[in-house]
């Protein structure tokens, strides 16, 4: 019996042990294939593709933003656009043979930030029996171009008011078609003499793409009323104050690396009092900054640094803040007429409290909930650091004398305070030129780390320029091609890009980081012609370059292999690269023909030692004058399918064509 336990002991011990071995051998053999590339591969960023945001076309409010009402702080204003005063995109009601009166004031605003606000004086409301609906005195708000409800989801409004008059004041809130139709409705009573948030949910009954938003005081008194806003309910991740879901989904399909945000000349403004400044972007909306928009509009800021990096944590993105080198744009007052000569510097005796502002956006950001601005974003709903490591510092700026002086007394201010952050430099707007040269210089000087360039030129240049990088020394500064694109959104150039995205790649040692800018256009509102993503209300019409920007960023990877695809090297229209992603092992292809013809190449994978014996498959293909339109959004979208792999195959790539071959590895 003992003999038969000792066995028995023997035996499960054994088990036990080869048991725990195997798991052991399992799991540094999962670790193994998950960290350890192919050998002969080249380290590349990890962060090489992702997303430049800029609020130009009407990309935030009224775009991404999925605030419904326009105008909700009665901040519109005439320079902004000649036409614009705070009563904009309001209009006033008196239906039922109701009559009042309103005015806009500012003498004891919700916050100094928000200092117009309406008054409404309801006189009288109608009683006429012969009238049908509801009578009073109000506001309408057809937001941008109409409201898009959709029947049976939930809209959350909102509204400040101060009941000026001693009796409660009753509101009709109701969502409406263009002929009056009532499709939702609350009420709300006013409770206070002080500024107060009423809120209410609105269901529409049927969906309508042109619905408006009517407010109506239904009994007699007066009242000032401010930030008055509508949500949907299905934001984007259902954030409060968050974004329009399907707009933010075409970017979270991306998986893109990082995300620069808000902009582009945005960043410095049109002229200096125009500078985005971060710190007026949090906290309450109804305490934000409201400011005139350097491309001809309005900024509500609703849109601002917190919803931008809790944007980037939802899809998995780094943050990119680019800040103001504390000059703006010099192209001013329209001085791009004349040369760019607008450039204006914040006076000296101001830097301490700028740089001050830009170390304070690293504790925000970084800082535990105890510190000062850390506070700030755990108020928010944000206590977890959100981890920044890049910050930018100017956006393609003139490189002048003021600009290099405050560049390094910013730089020199964050690498002292914060080592751990990398920053980015800037060198101008132009792929060379003085600009560019001189940016670089005083990066390199100040050893920046890395250095944003901007090029907008046009698809043969891409083709000729592939080896641009290939020369960069790599013991320098790295590259963040922060804005770029072919001038068009045909297939020539979304695939002139493709071209070039693979020398990216090839240089991905070199080129830290790239985004094609700018990213969103709404339809007839659109300051920059050629663009990623153009979107109206209802329907969204990603570019043939949105495809190609996209089946490079959601198969990045981080090792670099040559040699992989062998084709005409002769033949300029021919690119390709090949890298792998030491987190799931997948090898990727990218095979670009940029020939109105199909053309043959050789795959060889030899260096792989297992390989799946099937892969997923994205062809992205089409005639050289191939677009998507708002009649024919799917006219150019990729072929995907599961193909055959062997360690060497051939492929023939169709004329004009970005083809990406996914490929999952077994060792
Ligand atoms: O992407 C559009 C504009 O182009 C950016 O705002 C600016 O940085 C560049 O000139």
């Amino acid at each position: 019996m003992k003999k038969t336990n000792r066995l028995f002991t023997c035996k499960n011990k054994c088990k036990l042990f080869n048991s725990i071995v195997l798991a052991g051998f399992c799991l540094i053999f999962s670790v193994t294939i998950m960290a350890q590339p192919a050998k002969g591969g080249k380290k590349i960023s990890s962060d090489l593709f992702g997303l430049f945001f800029e609020d130009i076309n009407y990309s935030a409010d009224g775009g991404l933003y999925a605030e419904l009402v326009q105008n909700r702080s009665f901040e519109y204003n005439p320079t902004e656009n000649r036409e614009w005063n705070p009563f904009s995109y309001w209009e006033y009601i008196a239906p039922g043979f109701s009559y009042g009166r309103i005015s806009v004031e500012t003498s004891a605003p919700i916050h100094p930030n928000n200092p117009h606000y309406l008054v409404l004086d309801v006189e009288h409301v109608g009683k006429e029996v012969k009238f049908v609906g509801i009578s009073g005195i109000g506001l309408k708000n057809s937001g941008f171009e109409g409201m898009v409800v959709k029947a049976n989801d939930k809209y959350n409004f909102s509204m400040f008011v101060r009941q000026l008059s001693k009796e409660p004041i009753s509101f009709n809130i109701s969502l409406q078609t263009q002929k009056g139709k009532v499709l939702a409705e609350s009420k709300i009573s006013t409770s206070s003499n002080d500024w107060t948030k009423y809120t209410a949910s609105l269901i529409p009954t049927q969906s309508n793409d042109t619905a408006s938003l009517v407010i109506l005081a239904t009994t007699e008194g007066k009242f000032a009323i401010d930030v008055v806003s509508l949500f949907p309910e299905k934001t984007f991740k259902n954030r409060p104050n968050g974004m329009r879901a399907d707009l933010a989904q075409m970017l979270a399909d991306m998986k893109p690396g990082f995300i620069r945000f808000p902009g582009g000349c945005l960043v410095h403004g049109d002229g200096l009092g125009n500078m985005y400044r971060w710190e007026n972007t949090i906290g309450p909306i109804e305490q934000r900054k409201e400011q005139r928009n350097i491309w001809g509009y309005h900024q509500t800021a609703g849109l601002g640094y917190f919803e931008y990096f809790q944007f980037c944590e939802d899809i998995g993105a780094k943050p990119l803040p680019v800040l103001p080198a504390a000059v703006s744009c010099q192209n001013s007052g329209g001085t791009w007429q004349i040369g760019g000569t607008g450039q204006k510097a914040l006076p000296i005796d101001e830097m301490q409290d700028y740089i001050q502002e830009v170390l304070d956006l690293i504790e925000w950001a970084n800082g535990p909930v105890t510190s000062t601005w850390g506070a700030k974003r755990a108020a928010a709903g944000h206590p977890v650091p959100f981890n920044l490591q890049y910050v930018g510092i100017g956006n393609e700026d003139k490189i002048t004398p003021e600009f290099e002086e405050r560049f390094t007394m910013v730089s020199k201010a964050v690498k002292e305070k914060h080592p751990e952050i990398t920053i980015v430099g800037t060198a101008g707007p132009f792929h060379s030129g003085e600009d560019f040269d001189k940016g670089w210089k005083i990066a390199n000087d100040l050893n920046i780390p890395v250095v944003d360039e901007h090029y907008y030129t046009d698809p043969k240049w891409f083709i000729s320029n592939q080896h641009r990088y290939d020369s960069y020394k790599r013991n320098a500064g790295e590259v963040y091609l922060g804005e770029y694109a072919s001038w068009g959104n045909k297939m020539r150039n979304a695939i002139s890009e493709a071209t070039y995205m693979t020398a990216l790649e090839r240089n991905g040692d070199v080129v830290r980081m790239a985004s094609y800018a700018p990213l969103l256009a709404k339809k007839n509102f659109t300051q920059w012609k050629t663009d990623m993503i153009f979107f109206d209300n209802v329907t969204i019409c990603p570019t043939p370059n949105y495809f190609v920007q996209k089946m490079f960023s959601a198969n990045q990877g981080d090792y670099y292999f040559d040699k992989v695809v062998v084709k005409d090297e002769k033949d300029i229209n021919l690119a390709a690269s090949c890298v792998q992603d030491s987190k799931t092992g997948d090898i990727i292809l990218k095979l670009v023909n940029y020939n109105e013809t199909s053309k043959p190449m050789k795959v060889n994978l030899g260096r792989f030692i297992k390989i799946a014996v099937e892969g997923e498959q994205a062809v992205l293909a089409g005639s050289a004058d191939a677009e998507n339109t708002f009649a024919n959004t799917k006219n150019i979208v990729p072929a995907i399918s599961v193909v055959k792999i062997s360690k060497s195959f051939d492929y023939s790539a169709p004329g004009m064509s970005l083809t990406v071959i996914r490929i999952k590895t077994k060792n």
